[in-house]
């Protein structure tokens, strides 16, 4: 399996996949950035081995099934290629465009995309049959699901190869079609959007509206704090997904939250959101 960036998703997919006896070519564009992501894969795998739930010579098993480059080309035996690089159309797409010049035509090419259209993805590239979405969620060590994304063009034998293997990565996985935000964000995002609207008029304080949904609703953690765990700009641009994909004004994002962003206000990452952290 090749896994095309090394950051906070890619080194979690292949964490996973070396740990299920895949050998994996991880590839950044820097050994700097490469090093980071085996740095996080080795102190995910020790918290596992200190808990005794992982002997130390299965972790340095498991880490010595990645192998790491910076070539894409390194990439050319894979069966199955999941691209995690940033999310941005025109990286992604020309990444694509790059693995369908470099793999073997029987290659499957997935993306880890949380907003980008597979069917994009797949008509950069002269197989969409065989490509598809693979999002997996953040922390994917941690994480049971994974969405998997039909593009208009994907074949049901790929469908059927790449859910498989996500049974073998000791994941679950569940199926739906390319539309913008797919299910998880279609209805996630809205949801906290509709948060920040009610802070913003005044329906209720940040704690009283986590509060209601974590008492109320049985979620593990509320829609504000989980924003602001997800990145303020993040949740802006993929309401920005949703309201550019559908031309429907159910999706414009909150006032508050552009401002917010503007004030670079992001969340946990900067340290403020509509918490201090
Ligand atoms: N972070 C999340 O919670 C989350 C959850 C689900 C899906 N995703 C999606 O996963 C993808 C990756 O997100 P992330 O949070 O891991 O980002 P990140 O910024 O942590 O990592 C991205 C990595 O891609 C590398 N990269 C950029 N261009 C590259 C190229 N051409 N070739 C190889 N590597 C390249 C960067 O150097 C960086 O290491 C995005 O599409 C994102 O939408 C993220």
């Amino acid at each position: 399996m090749g896994v095309v960036g090394a950051g906070t998703m890619g080194n979690g997919i292949a964490q996973v996949a070396a740990r299920a006896g895949l050998r994996v070519v991880l590839r950044d564009v820097t050994e700097e950035f490469l090093q980071r992501g085996m740095a996080a894969i080795d102190k995910s795998l020790q918290r596992d081995v200190d808990k005794e739930r992982l002997k130390e010579e299965e972790k340095r098993a498991i880490i010595g099934r990645i192998r790491t480059v910076t070539a894409l080309e390194e990439l050319k035996d894979a069966d199955l290629v999941v691209e995690a690089v940033t999310e941005d159309v025109k990286v992604k797409t020309d990444v694509f465009r790059q693995l369908d010049q470099i793999t073997r035509p029987e290659a499957i090419l997935a993306s880890n995309t949380s907003s980008i259209s597979i069917t994009k993805l797949g008509a950069a590239t002269r197989r969409p049959e065989q490509v598809i979405g693979m999002h997996f969620m953040n922390p994917v060590p941690v994480m049971k699901l994974v969405e998997i994304i039909r593009g208009i063009a994907t074949s049901d034998e790929t469908y059927k190869v790449v859910h498989d293997l996500t049974l073998k990565l000791d994941k679950t996985p569940l199926e739906c079609n390319d539309m913008p935000g797919f299910v998880s964000n279609r209805v996630l995002m809205p949801m906290i959007n509709e948060a920040i609207f009610a802070l913003y008029e005044g329906v209720g304080s940040a704690q009283a509206i986590d509060e209601v949904m974590k008492l109320g609703m049985n979620h593990p953690m509320g829609p504000l704090q989980l924003a602001d765990f997800i990145g303020l700009d993040v949740c802006l641009a993929i309401m920005n997904v949703l309201y550019d994909g559908f031309n429907d004004s159910k999706y414009r994002p909150c006032p508050l939250l552009r401002k917010y962003v503007d004030a670079g206000w992001l969340g946990r990452k900067t340290g403020k959101g509509f918490y201090e952290y």
